[in-house]
């Protein structure tokens, strides 16, 4: 439990504001909505995707040391036995006779021992109703073909990793990388989480991005472990979350996933009650995940080091984080309420680093005559071919900027008298509010040029 946040809690805003501008919407809202399940809209699907972009160019193609995967979904059953995940995937749940509500056994809320007379459910208030506490998979399951029976239960995975696990060969051997390499993959996974909310915090369906980094047990990988936490830290604040807000928690023994030797979690600020949350872990799984499959398949996962002829089951040093779940940080990060001098009205702002934004450029004639929409729409035609940008020509000018600023565009291009006369264009910068004229044929140049800076 993470204690009161000193920043303000901006969840119910951003709920809004993605809502109202695109972001993300509810599942099958029109139906009353699905739990805890959330589809990304024009502008969350591109920011979503903008954030996997920067994840994958930093963990994959920038290196040469790791090597990318997409590997499916629906794996064979006997996967999750080997993993551990049918045993030990689960929460402990009580369940009330009395209102049929479900609660996990820790809920705070329940006063007293769950099981006894004197426990009282938090919902419907009645004692002694609770039941003892029973494991609860979380993994969702289904069948694979048309017999609905025990055989035929697949699961949806749980986590993207043992899908690079069960092709950790066959990565090393096509790609020939030798040990130390990673391999990388950006994919679904669903949990039938018990206690979900905060939004895109806690879903059933999220998508994780994860590095399975493959070490040799005889060298350091204790130097491994904490390399990988230094990076992907840094990952972090190079997205502009504020460097303040972020840090390390370590797992005690108790919190440690049953296939971990070592974890720490990198956790932001969220801010509110909700405080300081995981968003990434990074854990040291030793070689239990590759010697189970070994156990379970009956097939060798050794690595052949050739020059000293010696073969070994690799250590893997694991780094996982949630693509929802940063890009809400990334949303309550760049949220801000801010007054302009000499105006009455104030302006919301998404702070958010020009690499993620979905839209580079807003692209506005001042007013909707004297050729002004003609060449604002030509010079937004020409940029759209390299950037997102947006041609916006209705109401006043202010409002349009103000629009821009509330999803996050750093930069509004507009065309006014002046510009149909020597051909220049004023930019205006989302963060410092000053515009400056430049010459229309720079704009490419000057946008690419503070878009990358
Ligand atoms: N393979 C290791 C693993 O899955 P985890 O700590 O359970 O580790 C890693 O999950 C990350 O996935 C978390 O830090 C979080 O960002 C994201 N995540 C996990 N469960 C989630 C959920 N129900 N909703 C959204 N994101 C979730």
């Amino acid at each position: 439990m993470s204690l009161m946040s000193t920043y303000p809690d901006v969840m119910e805003k951003l709920v809004s504001l993605a809502k109202r501008r695109g972001f993300i919407f509810q599942s099958s809202e029109i139906y009353g909505g699905t739990g805890s399940v959330w589809d990304y809209g024009p502008l969350g699907v591109e920011l979503k995707k903008n954030l996997k972009d920067r994840w994958w160019n930093a963990m994959v193609r920038m290196r040469d040391d790791i090597e990318g995967l997409d590997a499916a979904i629906l794996m064979h059953p006997r996967v999750w036995e080997a993993s551990e995940h049918v045993k030990n995937f689960t929460d402990p749940l009580v369940d009330c006779r009395n209102c049929k509500k479900r609660f996990r056994a820790d809920d705070e809320k329940i006063k007293g021992t769950p099981g006894t007379p004197t426990a009282q459910c938090p919902a419907c208030g009645m004692k002694g109703t609770l039941s003892e506490p029973r494991l609860f998979n979380l993994m969702f399951k289904t069948f694979m073909g048309p017999v609905e029976d025990s055989a035929s239960v697949v699961y949806l995975r749980p986590e993207t990793a043992q899908g690079i696990y069960v092709n950790f060969l066959n990565v090393q051997q096509s790609t020939r990388q030798k040990v130390p390499f990673g391999i990388a993959q950006i994919g679904k996974a669903f949990r039938n989480e018990i206690t979900p909310g905060n939004f895109i915090f806690r879903t059933r369906e999220f998508e994780q991005m994860e590095m399975q980094f493959f070490v040799d047990p005889q060298d350091d990988h204790m130097r491994w472990f904490e390399y990988w936490k230094d990076e992907r830290l840094r990952w972090h604040q190079s997205l502009g979350l504020a460097p303040e807000r972020l840090h390390f928690h370590q797992h005690s023994k108790e919190e440690l996933a049953h296939y971990a030797r070592a974890a720490f979690d990198v956790q932001f600020d969220f801010g509110g009650t909700l405080g300081f949350q995981e968003i990434e872990g990074v854990h040291h799984r030793g070689d239990f995940d590759l010697t189970q499959h070994q156990l379970f398949s009956s097939k060798k996962l050794e690595y052949f080091d050739q020059p000293n002829n010696r073969r070994f089951v690799p250590f893997v040093i694991e780094t996982s984080v949630g693509a929802d779940r940063t890009l809400l940080a990334l949303l309550v990060n760049a949220y801000r309420e801010e007054s302009v001098e000499g105006e009455d009205e104030g302006r919301t702002v998404l702070a958010l680093h020009p690499s993620l934004a979905p839209i580079k450029a807003g692209v506005f004639p001042l007013v909707k005559k004297d050729g002004m929409p003609e060449i604002a729409r030509r010079l937004a035609d020409d940029l759209r071919r390299h950037l997102p940008v947006f041609y916006d020509e209705s109401g006043a000018i202010g409002r349009r900027y103000r629009r821009q600023d509330e999803v996050g565009t750093p930069f509004c291009l507009t065309i006014d008298g002046q510009s149909t006369a020597d051909h220049t264009v004023t930019i205006r910068d989302r963060d410092t509010l000053e515009q400056e004229r430049i010459d229309a044929g720079r704009v490419g140049d000057v946008l690419r040029e503070r878009l990358t800076s």
